[in-house]
């Protein structure tokens, strides 16, 4: 068994297997300090939670992980908050930096005598029709070298090589929301003890705790800002300017430590397996961020395979890879569907036009049923905190 890519769906993908004696390598191109320091998510569902509780993989967020149950809205018609864990199946989030996760998943996976190559890159993978699919690499010198396997699972995110490898007939579902996030990690402390969603005439401000240290600010900007170009006072500035602080209260600043710019997209590939390749987390579907689901899909698609792979490889039934597409396909679009609707609801366009007039008037329809209906608040709760 090979999987490709060090991220939450190939690492518990590997610890699975392991667990169970499946001989499995993982052949990530990071080193492995950037695959153990790179900031990503860091809001786990609660059933991320139990996935991760059934196979030995959630002391390290049980300790160190912060337990959140609550979203602030801050809007032209005022602020109000949801308390989910009140409300749908009373779930709860798990704070819990990615980094962290994915450093306890790898220290797992050697425990248990797994086998990882760090700086070895796929290339392609070839004869994914056959029962003896090969990967071509390339190590950090740029070497080739060739990995046989039975199965290959593509856990490499969206620029890696298995996607490069499907044959011609994939189907990509492609959407471009036209929105566009400065997404930063500032050394400060939380401002709110919620997850701030602010929906302002000047766009979208998000708050979200990393740590007691560490706060996830995100800014709806201009496609095609360059990360670099807005000023830390400015930052703050605008922050403050579209989270209200005059009215609720001023965010607690400090240094800038990381910026990106993420044009929020989401697309889909159908099917999700191709012979003896299967593709898991961001190679199988990317998501945008407006709804934390990107590294929770990962982990429940990762959960799905590897059950899969286990029932064709010890017991010959290949029952579990048969469904396998259709089955994480049915979880992939329903995330899909949350979160296009979480960015419909924090995104009015800027225009004043008719088009944007009736979209605003939606967006602020929707929120007002959200502050109001108990019904759609549970909906609500199911959707944001499930997977
Ligand atoms: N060969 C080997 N490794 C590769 C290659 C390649 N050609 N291309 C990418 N990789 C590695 C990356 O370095 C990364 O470590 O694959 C890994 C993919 O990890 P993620 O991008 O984290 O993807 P995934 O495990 O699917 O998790 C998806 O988690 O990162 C969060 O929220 C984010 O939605 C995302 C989710």
């Amino acid at each position: 068994m090979v999987v490709l890519g060090a991220g939450p769906a190939g690492l518990v993908l590997a610890n699975i297997l392991v667990d169970r004696g499946i001989d499995c390598v993982v052949l990530e191109r990071a080193e492995r300090a950037h695959v153990q320091t790179r900031a990503r998510a860091g809001f786990l569902a609660a059933n991320t939670v139990r996935i991760l509780d059934r196979h030995g993989l959630a002391e390290g967020l049980h300790r160190r992980g912060q337990l959140h149950n609550t979203c602030e809205f801050r809007t032209e018609d005022g602020r109000f908050r949801l308390d989910y864990s009140g409300l749908g199946q009373g779930e709860r989030h798990t704070v819990y930096p990615q980094q962290d996760l994915v450093t306890d998943l790898l220290t797992r996976f050697l425990e248990r005598g797994g086998q990882i190559r760090f700086g070895v890159e796929a290339v392609a993978v070839r004869d994914a029709d056959t029962d003896r699919p090969e990967v071509d690499v390339r190590d950090a010198d740029g070497r080739p070298g060739l990995w046989r396997a039975r199965y290959v699972a593509g856990c490499d995110g969206r620029h890696g090589a298995a996607r490069r490898s499907l044959p011609a007939g994939t189907v990509r579902h492609h959407r471009d929301h036209g929105v566009t996030w400065l997404g930063l990690l500032a050394e400060a402390p939380p401002s709110l003890d919620a997850v701030g969603y602010a929906v302002h005439e000047r766009g979208f401000a998000g708050h979200m705790a990393r740590t007691s240290e560490v706060t996830r600010y995100y800014l709806q900007c201009e496609r095609g800002t360059p990360a670099d170009s807005w000023s830390e006072e400015r930052i703050w500035d605008e922050l403050d300017l579209r989270m209200r602080s005059k009215e609720y209260g001023p965010l607690q600043r400090g240094r800038i430590a990381q910026r990106s710019v993420v044009d929020l997209e989401s697309d889909v590939l159908e099917p999700l397996r191709h012979g003896a390749l299967f593709l898991a987390g961001d190679a199988a579907a990317l998501i945008s961020p407006s709804a934390a689901k990107g590294a929770n899909l990962a982990v429940l698609e990762a959960e799905i395979l590897a059950g899969a792979l286990i029932a064709a490889l010890t017991a010959g039934d290949p029952d579990g890879l048969d469904a396998y597409s259709e089955r994480c396909l049915t979880h992939i679009w329903r995330a899909q569907e949350f979160s296009h609707w979480m960015i419909g609801l924090l995104h009015g366009p800027t225009g004043a036009d008719g088009e944007s007039l009736f979209h605003n008037a939606l967006r602020r329809s929707r929120l007002t049923s959200l502050r109001t209906s108990r019904s759609q608040q549970d909906w609500f709760a199911e959707h944001y905190v499930g997977i």
